[in-house]
């Protein structure tokens, strides 16, 4: 059963997360109006807690056709037993496929072309809450990224990622502990 208010309730949570990352303060209603309007992470967050809905409802092919359209729309390939916390951003969508029963946390940032898969078939990675996701990297295997941490562009993480750290390189290494840098707010065009 599922209930309405719920699905309300985290559609407006994800454009709160989101909305929070653009802005210094606290965003009022308007902010996260405009961030539900404007940004395509949103859209593509909202097809996917419909598509959570559907799937638990057993609507038959209601989940397969809201993938496509996330897909034909987004260039974005969500896994059906993937999880999405709250607010995950997809600063740029195109070339994102998140398979399997990845686990992403809450406002996890994927600047775009990023892949999160198994490396030969053997699990899925865990990306806990508020880790920045570099243009082109990539995420494989039964793997823990750590709260905070940064995946520099193009890296392909292979083995954990402590929390608060900066990884890059192939295969990527620490290059900073303990506070990872936050690069410049990118704001999709
Ligand atoms: C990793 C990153 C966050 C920088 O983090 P940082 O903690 O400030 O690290 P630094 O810039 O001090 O670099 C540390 C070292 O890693 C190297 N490095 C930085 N980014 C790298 C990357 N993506 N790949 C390989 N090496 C990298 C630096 O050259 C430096 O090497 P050195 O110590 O031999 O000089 C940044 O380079 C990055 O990749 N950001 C992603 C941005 C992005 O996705 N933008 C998309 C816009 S659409």
């Amino acid at each position: 059963v599922i209930d309405p208010l719920a699905v309300l309730r985290s559609f407006y949570e994800d454009a709160l997360h989101l909305a929070r990352a653009e802005h210094e303060e606290e965003p009022g209603w308007r902010e996260v109006a405009r961030t539900a309007l404007v940004a395509d992470g949103y859209s593509v967050l909202v097809l996917q807690r419909l598509r959570e809905g559907l799937a638990r409802l057993h609507v038959p092919g209601g989940h397969r056709v809201l993938r496509r359209l996330q897909t034909v729309l987004y260039g974005i390939e969500i896994g059906k037993g993937v999880t999405l916390g709250r607010g995950v951003s997809f600063v740029h969508t195109l070339g994102i496929v998140i398979g399997g029963n990845a686990r992403v946390g809450d406002r996890v940032r994927f600047m775009g072309n990023n892949t999160v898969g198994t490396a030969r078939d053997n699990g899925y990675p865990v990306i806990e809450d508020d880790v920045l996701v570099g243009c082109g990297a990539r995420i494989l295997g039964p793997v823990r990224v750590g709260a905070r941490s940064v995946i520099g562009a193009n890296a392909v993480v292979l083995s954990d990622v402590p929390p608060d750290s900066v990884v890059t390189g192939i295969p990527a290494r620490v290059v900073r502990s303990q506070g990872a840098a936050r690069p410049a707010r990118a704001v999709a065009p």
